[in-house]
């Protein structure tokens, strides 16, 4: 394992998802709403994981895949569903849960695709957003923390598919 810098201790991350999920919870209160989080593979499980246990309104989950980085720590603008939702949306109040924002091509994509299938609504909670990476402006609905460009890790995020084990969110040393 390479130095790891922690930036978020598991404390930090406690309290900001109880702040985030008793707001989630205030805001999709209500028999009109039907709440359906999901879930960006790998990246953002153990924030959903979290997450919904902070939130006391009914709800669903579901899964997606898109294609990621890989070994590479710099993002492409091509991306591809490698898993589909097995819901169908037109029902529901959607949430997208992501890890990360960072150039903004995966949100901005994804929302491309769930727009055209007409949810009820569609928001974004994200945990972590790195503006200064931002190539394409993707609007926050709720937002964890904001963090330097740096490379991060822990709490589900990886480089090449380790650190996600990390309980605190921490920066890779290069
Ligand atoms: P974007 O499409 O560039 O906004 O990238 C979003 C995805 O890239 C996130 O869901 C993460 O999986 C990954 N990613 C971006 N920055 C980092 C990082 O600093 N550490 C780990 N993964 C990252
Ligand atoms: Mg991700």
């Amino acid at each position: 394992m390479k130095d790891v810098k922690v930036f978020l201790s598991e404390k930090d991350i406690k309290e900001k998802v109880a702040e985030l999920g008793k707001q989630i919870s205030e805001d999709y209160r209500g028999s009109d709403k039907n709440l359906l989080v999901i879930s960006i593979l790998k990246g953002s499980v153990i924030f959903l994981s979290d997450l919904i246990r902070n939130i006391d309104v009914d709800l669903s989950i579901d899964f997606m895949v898109i294609s990621s980085y890989g070994r590479s720590t710099t993002s492409k603008g091509n991306v591809k569903i490698i898993k589909d939702l097995d819901i169908n949306i037109s029902n529901y109040d959607l949430l997208i849960v992501e890890d990360i924002l960072d150039s903004g091509y995966t949100l901005s994509k994804l929302l491309e695709i769930l727009k055209v299938r007409k949810p009820k609504s569609l928001k974004i909670c994200t945990l972590l957003d790195k503006p200064d990476r931002r190539v394409v402006n993707v609007d926050l609905d709720y937002c964890g923390f904001t963090v330097p460009d740096e490379f991060i890790v822990g709490y589900g995020l990886d480089y090449d598919e380790k650190y996600r084990n990390l309980p605190y969110i921490g920066i890779l040393e290069p």
